[in-house]
C-alpha cells in the first residue's frame, strides 16, 4: 500500500473537522445546543453581530445565521472555509466566511460577541495567545462578551486510541497526552487507511504542528484576560443549558468576559 503525508489543509482538517465530525452520533443536536447555551448566556439579540474565530466547518456559525445573527467567521483551513461557504449556500442563510489567521485580526469595535468554540484557544505560546486575546478585546464593542469553550484542565477527557470507519476508509487516532511540566496538551498523529485510493495517509509536519494546546486553569485565564483589559470574568461547568457553576470535576470550562 503507498503511503502518503498530507498537511492540514490539504487534507486532515475535512477528514477530522467534517468527516469524522459527521460520524459523531447527535452532532447536529450537539451544535443546536451549544449555540442555544450561548444566546442565552450572552443575552444576545436577533441581528446582533457575532464573530466565530477558528469556526471549523462552519457547523454554529451557520446555526447562529439561521437564528437571525449576523456572522462573520474565519478558520485558517481554506478547505474548511469552502465548505461552510457551501453549507451556508444550502441553508439559505447570509453569513461572512473567510479563511484567516487568529494572530492577524483586525477589527475595530464591531462585535456584539465573539466566540472560541470546541478549545480553539491556546494553538500558541503564551505571549501570542495573550495576543490573540487582545485582538479579539479589541474587535468587540463596549458591552461586548468573548466566550471560551476550553477543556478543563483538572477533568481532562480520557482521551483513547480510537478507530472509526468513515466512507472512504478508516480513521485512527492515537490518544492526546498531556505534557504536565508545559502545561501542553500534545496532539498525537492520527493515520487514515484510505480503502478508496488504497493508500495510507501519514499527517505531515504542517498537520501535526496544528494539533498542540496549551491548557490553562481558571485564575490563568482569568489573569490574562483581565491584563488585555476584560473585566467580569465568569465561568461555567458546561457549554449546554442549563448553566452549571464551574468545578474540578465540570465536563468543561467555559469562560465569559466582558468588555
Ligand atoms: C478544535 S477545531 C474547532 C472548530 C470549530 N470551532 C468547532 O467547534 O467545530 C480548531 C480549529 O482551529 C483552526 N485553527 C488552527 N489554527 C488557527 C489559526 N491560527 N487561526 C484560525 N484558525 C485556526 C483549525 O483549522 C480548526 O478548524
Amino acid at each position: 500500500m503507498e503511503k502518503v503525508e498530507l498537511g492540514w489543509d490539504e487534507f486532515w482538517a475535512e477528514i477530522i473537522r467534517v468527516r469524522h465530525r459527521q460520524s459523531i452520533q447527535g452532532i447536529d443536536q450537539y451544535d443546536k445546543l451549544v449555540v442555544s447555551f450561548i444566546i442565552e448566556v450572552l443575552n444576545l439579540k436577533k441581528g446582533n453581530e457575532i464573530l466565530d474565530i477558528a469556526c471549523g466547518a462552519g457547523y454554529q456559525s451557520i446555526e447562529f445565521a439561521k437564528q437571525g445573527f449576523k456572522v462573520t467567521a474565519f478558520d485558517i483551513a481554506q478547505s474548511l472555509i469552502e465548505f461552510a461557504k457551501r453549507s451556508a449556500k444550502d441553508a439559505k442563510v447570509d453569513t461572512n466566511f473567510y479563511a484567516g489567521d487568529m494572530r492577524d485580526m483586525s477589527f475595530k469595535s464591531q462585535f456584539k460577541a465573539a466566540v472560541m468554540l470546541s478549545h480553539s484557544f491556546g494553538f500558541f505560546d503564551h505571549e501570542m495567545n495573550k495576543h490573540v486575546l487582545k485582538e479579539t478585546y479589541d474587535a468587540l464593542l463596549e458591552g461586548g462578551c468573548l466566550l471560551l469553550d476550553l477543556m478543563n484542565p483538572y477533568n481532562l477527557p480520557k482521551f483513547q486510541k480510537t478507530w472509526t470507519q468513515l466512507e472512504e476508509g478508516f480513521l485512527l487516532n492515537e490518544p492526546h497526552v498531556l505534557d504536565a511540566h508545559a502545561g501542553v496538551l500534545i496532539g498525537r498523529p492520527a493515520v487514515f487507511i484510505d480503502t478508496e485510493e488504497d493508500r495510507l495517509v501519514l499527517m505531515d509536519k504542517d498537520a501535526l504542528s496544528n494539533n498542540d494546546t496549551r491548557v490553562y486553569t481558571a485564575l490563568e485565564i482569568r489573569e490574562m484576560l483581565e491584563e488585555v483589559g476584560f473585566s467580569k470574568v465568569e465561568f461555567y461547568g458546561q457549554h449546554f443549558l442549563p448553566r452549571l457553576p464551574y468545578a474540578s470535576n465540570s465536563e468543561r470550562m467555559v469562560v465569559i468576559a466582558h468588555r
